[in-house]
Formats: C-alpha cells, sequence, structure tokens
C-alpha cells in the first residue's frame, strides 16, 4: 500500500445512532436521544454541522428501531415550510433549509442488532466503499473553533492514514472509554498511536487519554471488523479493530483545541447545553447573570 493511497479526500462520515439511550431515560423513552435538545436544536444537528464545516458531502446513518425522528428530520417538511411562509416566518425558514444536507447527500442503513459500536460502523461499509471516510459519535458533543473534524481533516492532509481525536481526563475515568498509548510527535502536532485498549481495567490504562469519538479511518478497517471477535462488554469494539489495524497503516491521536462533552449522561448534557448557549451572544449575557445569582444563593 502506498502513502499516498492513505490520504484520499474525505468525503462521506458515518454516524452511528442505533443506541437506545438507556443513560436518558426517561427523556429518551420515546425519541432518540440524539433528538433531545442541546440550546434550541437536536443534539445531532449540531455534530453534522461540524462534519459540513469539515467539507464532508455525504452522511450515512446507522440507525435502528424508532429512530425514524432522524431520518424526517433532515428531510423537507414541506407542509411546515409553507405555514412558515405563509406566516412570514422568513428567518426560522431559512434557518431550517441552512441546515438540511443536500438532496441525496444522506443514506440510512440499519444495524439490525445491537452488537457493539464497531459492527454499527461495518454495518455502513456498502454505502461507504473503498474510501476512508470519517466518524462521528453524536454522544459526543465537541466545542472548538474550528469545529474538532475540520481541525482533524487539516493535520490529515499532512499525515493521511488513521486520525483519532483524543482527550486527557482524571486516571479514575479512563476505564469508561478506550485509551491510547502514545509515541513520536508529527510536525503537525500529532502523537503517533503505539496502542489501543477499550475499557481498560483500572490499573492497566495506557494513559490518560481517550478515545473522544471523532476518527478519520482508512476503509481496510472494514475488512478487519468483519473479522473482529466481541471485546469489552461483549461487544464488537472499533477499537479492537483499529489496534489490529495498527500493524499494517500508521494511526495519529489529534489533540484538538475545544472541550468535548458527554451527552450521554446528566451532567455532560447539562454542561453542554451551558457551553453552547453561552457561543450564542444574544443568550450569553442574561444566562451569565443568571448562573452568578444562582450560584450566590446557593
Ligand atoms: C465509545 C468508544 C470508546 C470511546 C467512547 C467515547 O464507547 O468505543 O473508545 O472512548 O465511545 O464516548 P461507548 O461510549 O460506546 O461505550
Amino acid at each position: 500500500m502506498t502513502a499516498s493511497s492513505l490520504s484520499r479526500p474525505v468525503r462521506k462520515a458515518v454516524l452511528p445512532v442505533a443506541g437506545l439511550g438507556t443513560r436518558l431515560l426517561p427523556a429518551t423513552k420515546a425519541i432518540p436521544k440524539e433528538m433531545v435538545t442541546i440550546v434550541d436544536r437536536p443534539a445531532l444537528e449540531w455534530v453534522i454541522e461540524e462534519a459540513r464545516e469539515a467539507g464532508i458531502k455525504h452522511f450515512v446513518f446507522v440507525t435502528g428501531r424508532g429512530k425514524q425522528a432522524i431520518e424526517d428530520h433532515f428531510d423537507r417538511a414541506f407542509e411546515l415550510e409553507e405555514t412558515l411562509q405563509r406566516r412570514g416566518k422568513t428567518a426560522v425558514l431559512e434557518r431550517l433549509k441552512a441546515a438540511l444536507p443536500a438532496p441525496g447527500a444522506t443514506s440510512f442503513t440499519r444495524q439490525q442488532a445491537p452488537l457493539g459500536l464497531g459492527h454499527a460502523v461495518w454495518c455502513a461499509r456498502e454505502i461507504v466503499g473503498d474510501e476512508p471516510f470519517a466518524v462521528l459519535l453524536p454522544d459526543m458533543l465537541v466545542r472548538g473553533r474550528p469545529g474538532c473534524l475540520k481541525q482533524m481533516m487539516d493535520i490529515y492532509a499532512r499525515t493521511g492514514g488513521n486520525l483519532i481525536a483524543v482527550d486527557e481526563v482524571p486516571a479514575a475515568e479512563v476505564h469508561r472509554y478506550g485509551a491510547v498509548a502514545l509515541g513520536e510527535r508529527h510536525e503537525t502536532g500529532a502523537m503517533r498511536i503505539t496502542g489501543m485498549v477499550e475499557k481498560p481495567a483500572p490499573g492497566t490504562e495506557p494513559s490518560n487519554w481517550i478515545i473522544s469519538g471523532r476518527y478519520i479511518l482508512q476503509p481496510e478497517i472494514f475488512d478487519v471488523l468483519g473479522h473482529t471477535q466481541p471485546g469489552a462488554g461483549g461487544e464488537i469494539q472499533i477499537t479492537d479493530a483499529m489496534q489490529a489495524l495498527l500493524k499494517t497503516q500508521p494511526f495519529w491521536a489529534v489533540r484538538y483545541e475545544g472541550e468535548v462533552h458527554d451527552t450521554g449522561t446528566a451532567a455532560g448534557f447539562v454542561r453542554a447545553n451551558i457551553a453552547f448557549a453561552m457561543d450564542d451572544p444574544e443568550l450569553a449575557e442574561e444566562l451569565e447573570s443568571y448562573m452568578r445569582a444562582l450560584v450566590q444563593r446557593s
């Protein structure tokens, strides 16, 4: 395999959205967890925005039962649009249109059984085909300027290969995530990944650097995933497949500028709402004085 074949453009993104969202019950009993609102739009829309900013042209959603709202959200709603038009609500109409991917730029496939994140990504293999692609885990909302995936794309243009966004967390939290071992530093600032482990047992963590839900992967990962046995939690793990591909392809860790919020937990979800609201000048001032008053009172 030549180096140039590992640096072809990344046009497609895979969004695994089949999960049940049990960590956010009861909010997610009747609506997909990806559709839970962060400030003024579904969590998933923030992630799609991040991917579009990075130049992604095609969005592959790996869905499951009960996720119809996602498909509807990224489609036109003629009746609604017509009503808004008639009422002269042009600003919100424009806002809805701007958030819509181009016609034909979305694909939906189903993960037929909850066999793990690696299996979900593998379900996208026919649609992605033989080209590099991004994976964005919508639970992880990353606030960055530019967005995390755009920062990764800029580095990918110089490194090629496979890239993973990483975050440093306290040692006691590493076991909840996938973690990486780091080696040499590239001139872009990316660090060579020398090993990966999913949900390391306390005391066996390779470092405090965890996989934070953004990946750029070469298509060879699909072959590896097709043979990957269940790992942590009895599920087919993308981390195990990446660890296997590490023998033949380079992996780089990107320590991006920004912060990540795990919206799958109540605290992370509330934090994401505050952080993203504070980016909105119309909300920031009121919110700040309210939070100051609240803290003083308590
Ligand atoms: C998944 C990945 C893990 C990563 C995490 C980030 O785990 O397998 O490597 O650190 O997302 O949220 P999950 O959250 O599905 O258990």
